[in-house]
């Protein structure tokens, strides 16, 4: 019986500042192999020095973002075979290194997430990411009379934030070309976590104009030009850019 097997070429870089390459590994296919675990049998038969990031396995913790086939996915919720090429208008080209001769039909291609430093291979530095997060409290705050989380919702309530709520903080809609531009752009997923907070009936009035005070600062909601390239990548459909909208109507009112 002959093996199926699937090249995956893997972006790799040793260390932020030394000259990225691009190598190719041959992986036998198992039924229902996902992108992560191609790269553990890469990491097990071929280069135990490849660095890539997961923990849950199973699309809840969010440490595994990826670019794969140019397109930001979590590596353990993509199967390698049949692998979708993606593809979105909103979704600008995704460019690493140099690499000329990839068979999209054919050969596997994974990158880090964009917009990020590159630390090593596939790692990426998230401290921006968690700075920009904690700036807008996105969390229940007693010392500012929010009640929650052990005050009950009502229904309407809670239905109106179960979106936002399953941000997974995987870091996917990065690939904002503002956040690509604007280093000090708070970026999709704060500004999500924000309106999540902002509606959230649980949350006092005071800590609610904190948020909202946040996410209006510069380079916030202002900065966001409206590209939907968050909407477009999000594995959990959170819908980041329509969230930055709703916050930027509240103004209005
Ligand atoms: S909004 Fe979506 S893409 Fe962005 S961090 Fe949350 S889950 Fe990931
Ligand atoms: S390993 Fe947790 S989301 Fe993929």
């Amino acid at each position: 019986m002959t093996i199926k097997e699937k090249t995956i070429i893997i972006y790799r870089q040793s260390d932020p500042k030394s000259k990225p390459k691009y190598e190719r590994y041959k992986v036998p296919l198992t039924p229902g192999m996902t992108v992560l675990d191609a790269l553990f049998y890469i990491q097990d038969y071929y280069d135990h020095t490849l660095a890539f990031r997961y923990s849950c396995r199973g699309a809840i913790c969010g440490s595994c973002g990826l670019t794969i086939n140019k397109f930001p996915q979590l590596a353990c919720k993509t199967q390698v075979d049949p692998i979708e090429l993606k593809k979105h208008a909103r979704v600008p080209e995704l460019i690493f290194g140099e690499l000329s001769d990839w068979d999209k039909e054919n050969e596997i291609l994974i990158e880090p997430l964009p917009n990020m430093t590159i630390i090593k291979d596939l790692i990426v530095d998230m401290k921006p990411f968690w700075i920009f997060y904690r700036e807008v409290k996105p969390y229940f705050d007693r010392e500012i009379t929010d009640v929650a989380p052990e005050s009950s919702q009502t229904f309407e309530d809670a239905r109106r934030i179960e979106q936002l709520v399953y941000c997974i903080l995987c870091g996917l809609c990065w690939t904002c070309p503002v956040s690509g531009k604007n280093k000090n752009y708070l970026g999709p997923p704060a500004l999500a976590k924000a309106f999540r907070f902002i509606d959230d009936t649980r949350v006092s009035n005071e800590h609610r104009k904190v948020i909202y005070d946040k996410a209006m600062q510069e380079n916030s909601v202002s900065a966001c030009e409206k590209i939907f390239a968050c909407n477009a990548v999000c594995p959990k459909g959170v819908m980041p850019g329509t969230a930055i909208d709703k916050i930027r109507k509240l103004e209005k009112k």
